[in-house]
């Protein structure tokens, strides 16, 4: 027997064969990434390539180095820095990420990558509108760290999720998921890298999906 080591090899539900094309009003979109931005950049390429009808009004990245910066702006892409560190608690950094929200007009929020807990005050001001992406399939391996936990539990199979998030940590209604095979030589890097690739794919799905379902009108 051999093993397979590709890596499309994945199982994506609910699956879609392309990305749903939603003909109306472009949903507007508020990223907010803390890291290297390459979810950023698949939804940014999958609207290029009409295949999710939206447009990111804005970034908003909380880390001064963060590569997402540069992606945002070789797409002429507003992005804002809003650091926490400036910030005496977590609702005052979220009042500021809500009022620039609202000054760029976004419908719908997306975190890719953003590795702050939110609050309340957030929750509130876009209710059953903000997504998040989780390198794990939910309910597993909730909060920091979710491949290396994949990788110490032993598992054979893990993940990626979208879901819209609620108070509790990655634990916010789940709208998709892609399964991904834990080959034996994996390290967290080799299996963070395939989940990226499924990652790629579900989230600008997972967006088209949230902007058809009634969940959430424009
Ligand atoms: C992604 O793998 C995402 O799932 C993870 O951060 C990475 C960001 O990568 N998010 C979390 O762990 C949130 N708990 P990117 O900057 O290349 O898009």
């Amino acid at each position: 027997m051999t093993l397979c080591p590709d890596s499309t090899l994945s199982l994506v539900s609910p699956s879609m064969n392309t990305h749903q094309f939603y003909d109306g009003k472009p949903w507007k979109l508020g990223i907010l990434a803390s890291g290297s931005g390459s979810n950023f950049e698949a939804v940014a390429q999958a609207i290029a390539d009409k295949q999710l009808n939206a447009q990111i009004q804005v970034l908003i990245y909380n880390n001064p180095t963060a590569k997402v910066a540069t992606k945002a702006a070789n797409r002429g892409i507003d992005a804002v820095l809003l650091n926490h560190r400036e910030y005496n608690n977590r609702q005052a950094f979220d009042r500021k990420i809500v009022q620039t929200l609202q000054a760029y007009d976004v419908d719908l929020v997306v975190l890719a990558g953003w590795m702050r807990v939110v609050t309340s005050v957030f929750i509130a001001a876009f209710p059953n509108r903000i997504l998040n992406i989780h390198p794990s399939l939910l309910p597993s391996f909730k909060g920091l760290h979710a491949v290396e936990q994949a990788l110490q539990a032993g598992v054979k199979i893990t993940g990626c999720t979208v879901h819209l998030v609620c108070l509790e940590v990655d634990s916010g209604l789940i709208l998709m998921q892609a399964a991904v095979p834990i080959l034996p030589d994996d390290t967290a890097e080799t299996l963070h890298a395939r989940i990226q690739v499924q990652e790629h794919r579900i989230l600008p799905q997972a967006i088209a999906l949230a902007t058809q379902a009634s969940l959430t009108t424009v």
